[in-house]
């Protein structure tokens, strides 16, 4: 290969790795994000790449009341957590499994967002009209065949520019057709679909 061309790849490196910003956690919380992916034997989480997006995404739109619905082990909770404190903002995360919800409030707590970030351990359907609204973040990985009914169940509990995420609607699209017909045929969103890491997340923002 050309000495100039090898060059030319190594800055493309180099600028691809340079985006991927690491100013905005500390080493302890990239550490934590680490040792969860290192332990989650079932790929629960959301990819690295997913959670920089949901980021980013929480501190564009400056939410300040956010809700997880499937928090796992606290991976992408984490990420929407270091977007909320740029925006001074709270998440509340609901997992339905107990033991899972124990280890995210650990992670949570060893990422330093205990103040930011609430674990509750409950079926979301259940916990969700007890928690005091609206959200103006909620970010849906729960099991995909549920997502129209918990759209249903949020977006009336959401305000005009609320951004909803849901997740995997790439990989696992065959599963949540209902769901992805109404954000993309409904008047009241507007909604695109990303994929930063090939499982896709669609983004829908209430108009109204
Ligand atoms: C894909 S994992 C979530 C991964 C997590 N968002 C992350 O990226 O770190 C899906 C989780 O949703 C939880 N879950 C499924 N149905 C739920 C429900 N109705 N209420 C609360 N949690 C639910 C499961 O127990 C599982 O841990």
């Amino acid at each position: 290969m050309a000495p100039r061309l090898i060059s030319a790849l190594a800055i493309a490196v180099a600028l691809a790795a340079s985006v991927q910003s690491t100013v905005a956690q500390t080493a302890q919380q990239q550490s934590v994000l680490q040792q969860i992916r290192q332990l989650d034997r079932d790929q629960l989480s959301v990819s690295e790449e997913d959670g920089r997006f949901l980021r980013v995404t929480v501190v564009s739109s400056g939410a300040r009341r956010a809700l997880e619905i499937g928090g796992a082990y606290g991976y992408s909770a984490i990420w929407i957590g270091l977007g909320l404190r740029e925006t001074g903002g709270r998440l509340t995360s609901i997992e339905y499994d107990p033991a899972r919800a124990k280890i995210a409030a650990d992670n949570i707590r060893r990422a330093g967002l205990s103040d930011v970030v609430t674990v509750i351990s409950g079926d979301a359907f259940q916990q969700i009209p007890k928690l005091e609204g609206p959200f103006d973040f909620v970010f849906l990985d729960a099991w995909k065949r549920d997502y129209k009914r918990f759209l249903d169940l949020v977006l009336p509990r959401m305000p005009p520019r609320g951004v909803l995420v849901a997740h995997n609607v790439v990989n696992k699209r065959a599963e949540m057709g209902d769901f992805l017909d109404a954000i993309l045929q409904s008047p009241e969103l507007v909604s695109t679909i990303v994929s930063p890491s090939g499982e896709g997340m669609s983004v829908s923002v209430k108009l109204r």
